[in-house]
This record gives structure tokens, sequence and C-alpha cells, in this order.
């Protein structure tokens, strides 16, 4: 038997519409959640039709199209990404039991006990999944008899684990949403009702959300929605309407959300900077955000995983340079188990585009544990790391849709940037005239990206001539290091080439015996305090033969000569480097994957939310 852990979307509605459209353009909009396999349940007049297909949403929505057994106006939807047990159209939701049909985002820890007991009572299980349980105990509870609000609730207390739930049942016209641990928001609209996992899936009809906290469970019934919780007591949560539109969640014209997302970046930043810079006051500060006595604060951390971590590295240097307080980084997964020494004079900084992320979470909540103050930097509105940690500052990119992370890492570095001003003068260590200036040049940054961005032509050369190369190495110092990873990040994770990052350093340490005529090295190296030593290994490279790629903003020294290839970014503040630097090597991978063909919205075994372990 195998055991299995998801991380995937699920959406379900009720309403007039047209479920099977409305749920198929939903689930197409929460692939970046999983897309091994996908399903629907469509319900009409005491009939439920259900079908699954291993594969992408599209194979699904072939499946059914113009099947007349998929009309009606209330349904259930699910796309999945397995990390155990093999993506089959056996294992895709929704899972049935008699009249019970389920879908699940989560795991439920003590499946095998529940799912022993079901067998006793001779409940047949159809696949390998530990969903199958929540419809089996839910229809056992309903035979007792119960009735299915109550047989649901009975259910749910018997569930260990992390769950995100959409139930309806064959006989009635109901469907309940119940979550924990698992992301799970309301859609409110036009005389109509959505459950999804994340907000850009109903973003084309509505942009009025419930979001639900854990123990929370919802029943939609003759349109109409009650909140409860496990025990049945009313609860009360409030509908918040987020600045999201539904065309912020479309390609508008662009091949993949990818690029979209590359070019937004200058508007994405200048959203993020809108209401928070008072540049004649030389002030920065948050609405959403009032932080307690820092004065306290004897060291910062911070946490996150992926781009987020390397946003995290980028946040290490400016603070360190500037607050002259120490700060500890780490990767979620790591920080988590390793019993942190950390107390009521820390600070941790959870850095998450989604808010959702497992590691991150379980980070924050261990920093909770230990008395530190818990601040997160997230893109989205209701996630659970805004709703936990003590306070919240939000990065204004957008949905971001395509699994490689682009403006949410540029919209972190602007945000931990703002936050560096905005504690330095809480500390008294920069004064209005510092911060002023330091304003000036954030604010000169969504221009000089466009620049870069006009000029996309040069790096799409570049990329046909490396895109056969079978791996790179990206060197760079300070913090562009941070930005070495990065763009090693970005190349793997969509065009699966074999990328490595060092520090320029620590290339002499090892990785220089891999140099030769055929591994293309990516230089990151503006011109800061460390150029003159960056040069140097350029030297070491070319003496090697290898093949140097120069991302810099030195127009005119002669090492653009010496180098095979060089791209010249605007200079702005070292704290400020990364954000120009990155872009460049954002569309440097994404060409390369283009020419290649891979799926870059959807790169093969990766998740844009990874929501367990
Ligand atoms: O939503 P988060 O920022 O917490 O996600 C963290 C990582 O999973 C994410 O940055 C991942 O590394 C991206 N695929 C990078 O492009």
């Amino acid at each position: 038997m195998e055991e299995e852990e998801i991380v995937c979307g699920i959406v379900g509605y009720m309403g007039p519409g047209e479920a099977s459209r409305i749920l198929i353009e939903a689930l197409k909009r929460l692939e970046y959640r999983g897309y091994d396999s996908a399903g629907i349940a469509i319900w009409n007049e005491g009939k439920v039709e259900v079908a699954r297909k291993k594969g992408k949403v599209e194979e699904l929505r072939k499946e059914i199209a113009d099947n007349e057994k998929f009309q009606g106006n209330l349904g259930l939807a699910h796309t999945r990404w397995a990390t155990h047990g093999v993506p089959s159209e056996r294992n895709a939701h929704p899972h049935r039991a008699d009249d019970v049909i389920v879908v699940h985002n989560g795991i439920i820890e003590n499946y095998l006990e529940l799912k022993d007991e079901l067998r006793k009572a001779g409940q047949e299980f159809l696949s390998d999944t530990d969903t199958e349980v929540i419809p089996h105990l839910i229809s056992s509870f309903m035979r007792k008899p119960m009735a299915f609000i109550d047989a649901i609730r009975q259910a749910l207390t018997e569930l260990q684990g992390s769950f995100a739930v959409g139930i309806i049942n064959k006989k009635d016209r109901i469907m309940v949403a119940a979550k924990k641990e698992s992301p799970l928001i309301i859609g409110v609209g036009d005389g109509e009702y959505f459950i999804a996992s994340d907000a850009p899936a109903v973003l084309d009809r509505t942009n009025r959300f419930i979001f639900l906290e854990d123990g929370d469970m919802a029943v939609f019934k003759d349109n109409q929605l009650s909140l409860m919780d496990f025990q049945r007591k009313e609860i009360v949560r409030p509908v918040q309407t987020v600045s999201w539109t539904g065309v912020m969640a479309e390609k508008g014209g662009y091949k993949h959300f990818m690029v979209k997302e590359i070019f937004e970046q200058p508007r994405a930043i200048s959203d993020t900077l809108i209401g928070r810079i008072r540049e004649e006051q030389g002030e920065v500060g948050f609405e959403e955000l009032e932080l307690p006595d820092i004065s306290k604060i004897r060291k910062i951390w911070m946490v996150a995983c992926g781009t987020s971590y390397h946003a995290c590295l980028i946040g290490k240097h400016i603070f360190e340079a500037n607050l002259r307080i120490p700060v500890e980084i780490d990767i979620a997964s790591e920080f988590r188990y390793r019993d942190p020494i950390m107390g009521a004079d820390s600070m941790l900084i959870l850095v998450s585009q989604s808010g959702e992320t497992a590691d991150t979470i379980a980070a924050m909540r261990e920093g909770k544990k230990k008395g530190a103050y818990t601040l997160s930097v997230c893109n989205v509105l209701g996630s659970t790391l805004a709703r936990e940690a003590d306070g919240v500052v939000f990065t204004h990119a957008g949905p971001e849709i395509g699994v490689a992370s682009t403006k949410a890492f540029t919209t972190q570095i602007s945000v931990l940037y703002l936050l560096l001003l905005h504690m330095g003068q809480k500390l008294g260590i920069m004064d209005s005239d510092t911060v002023r200036d330091l304003i000036s040049e954030i604010k000169k940054i969504p221009r000089k990206i466009q620049k870069i961005l006009d000029d996309a032509h040069a790096v799409e050369e570049l990329a046909r001539k490396y895109m056969t190369c079978k791996d790179f190495l990206f060197i760079g110092r300070g913090v562009n290091f941070p930005t070495a990873l990065e763009g090693a990040l970005k190349l793997k994770e969509i065009s699966y080439i074999h990328a490595e990052a060092y520090a320029a350093g620590e290339m002499k340490h090892g990785p220089i015996a891999l140099i030769d005529e055929n591994l293309p090295v990516v230089v990151v190296s503006p011109v800061d305090q460390t150029y003159q030593k960056t040069c140097s290994n350029i030297e070491e490279v070319l003496t090697r033969r290898g093949r140097v790629i120069l991302f810099t903003d030195d127009a005119s020294h002669d090492m653009r000569q010496k180098v095979e290839n060089a791209i010249t970014v605007p200079e702005t503040i070292y704290e400020l480097e990364p954000i120009l630097t990155v872009v460049p090597l954002q569309l440097f991978a994404y060409y390369i994957a283009n020419f290649l063909g891979t799926d870059v919205d959807q790169p093969r075994n990766l998740a844009k939310s990874v929501t367990v372990e």
C-alpha cells in the first residue's frame, strides 16, 4: 500500500452557471499547484457524474467536452501533484464512497488505522490514497443514520493531519468545505459561491473572498452560505475585497506566464512602493504593519525556501551592513528541525510568495514557540503566513502563476529594502536625509528594469547561442552571490540544464576543476567593492579556456573585450544591485527553456506552492 502526500488545487462551485465549464477554467488556473492528474464531479438533480484523468486539466476537459451528463450547476474539481503514490486515474480525485464525493488537499496521517477499521466494517477501497478514507468515514456515519452535515463534522474530528476539503453528496444540493492546515478560501460572487485553494482560480468571476481559518466549515445550501466550526457553532468571517483582477491572472498575449511576469516587474515594484514611501519627509511605513519596540532586538533571522530564500540572503547583506544587527539566514526545512537558539530578543522574518509553503509555516510556528517576534513578507492576502505571523508586509506583485518565481523575487527584495529603511529610522540609525536619498534610489528601479526589458532581444540572442550547453557555472560576490544562485535555479527549474552557483571567491577551492572550453561561466558583477576581485576570477576562467558571459554595469572596462559575451545592466546602489542583475538572468533562463520547448510555466516535477513537507 502506498502512502500519498499531495500538493494540489481544489475548487468547487454552486450557483446558476454551467459548473463544468467554470470548474475546468478555475482548475486550469490552479494547475500551478499540481498537474499530474485531474478530476471533476458534477451534481444534477440527485445524480453525480465523476470523471478523472491522468495528465493535465486539458485531458480532463477533452474527456467531458460535449458530454451532456456533465451538465449541472454544482460541482467539485481537483488537480493533483503527487509526491508519494503514483499519478494515475484511480488515485486522482474526486474520491467517492456510496453517495459521498470528496476532493482533498493535504495529508491524512491516521488514514491507515481508519482504513483498517472501515475495511473491517465492510467498506471497499478503490485507490491507494489517504483521501479515500474521508468519503468512507462520512458515509459510515450517514448509515448510522446521521444527517450529512453531522456526519461530516464527526468525520473531520477523527482525521489527523491536514486537509482542505470540498464535499458533496448524491441526494442533496449541498456543498461543504472545511479546512485544517491546508489553504482554502470562499469566493463570493454575484449569486454564486466558489471554494478554491487560491484566489486566482476564480478571479475572473469575483474579487470578494472569505479566508477560512483552521477548524472552519462552510455549508452552501440553496445558494446560501453558513459558516460554523466543527462543533456546529456559528462563526463570522469578513468578506474581503482583493485588488487582484481576473485579467492579472491571464497571459495577456504573452506565450507564457513566466515571461509576462518578468515583463511586469517595473509595475510590480512600483505597486510595492506605492503608499509606503514619503519621499519629501524621508519616511517609509507600512499601513499593515505596526512594529513592536525593536530596540530590544539582538538578532534577526530570515527564513524561507527556494527563490524566497535567495531574497533572504540579499536581506542579510543589506540589513547587517546598515543596521549592524547580526542576521542569521536559514532554509525553512533546516530551521524547523535544528532547535534554533532564539527568544524574545529575536525577530524572525519569513519570506514567501504564496504564504502557504509548509516548511516556512512550520518555521514561523517554531519561532513563535520560542518567543520571537515573527514577521512575514508575503504576496498572497489571507495566506497562512500572512494571518499567523505577528506582523505582515505584502509584496504587491499581483498573482504569480508561473512556477518559476520572478516578480515575487524582485518585489521581495524591494520590501526587504523598505523594511530596512523603516527599521533604520525606528532605531535612530538612519535620519530622514539618508532615508530620502535611499528612497530616491529605489524609485528609479522600475525605469531601470524597463531599460533591461527593452533590450531583451540581446539576452534572447545569447540564449540561442548557449541553449545546447549541458552545464553552467554561475558566480558572483556579496549581494550578487544570491543573484548567481537565483540565476542558476531559474535555469535548472525550467530548462532542466544543470547549473551550479558559487561565491566567486570559492571557485579556486574546487569548482575551478570543472572549467574547460565546454563550460559557460555566468559572472554577475557590477562595479562595486568586489568588482576587481571578480575580474581576477574571470581571468582565472579565461586562462583555462572557459567561456565567460558577464552581466555588469561596467560599460567601459576592457574586461568586456576579453569575455565571450557581456550584457550591460544600469547602475544602482550596492543594496539594490540584485533587483537589476537578476532580470537578464531570468530572461536568459526563460529564452533557453523556450527554445528547448520545455513546459515553462509548469516544469516537470514541480509545484508552485509546496504545501506539504
Ligand atoms: O511561495 P514561496 O515563496 O514560499 O515558495 C518557495 C519556493 O517553493 C519557490 O520560491 C520555488 O523555489 C520556486 N519554484 C522558484 O522559482
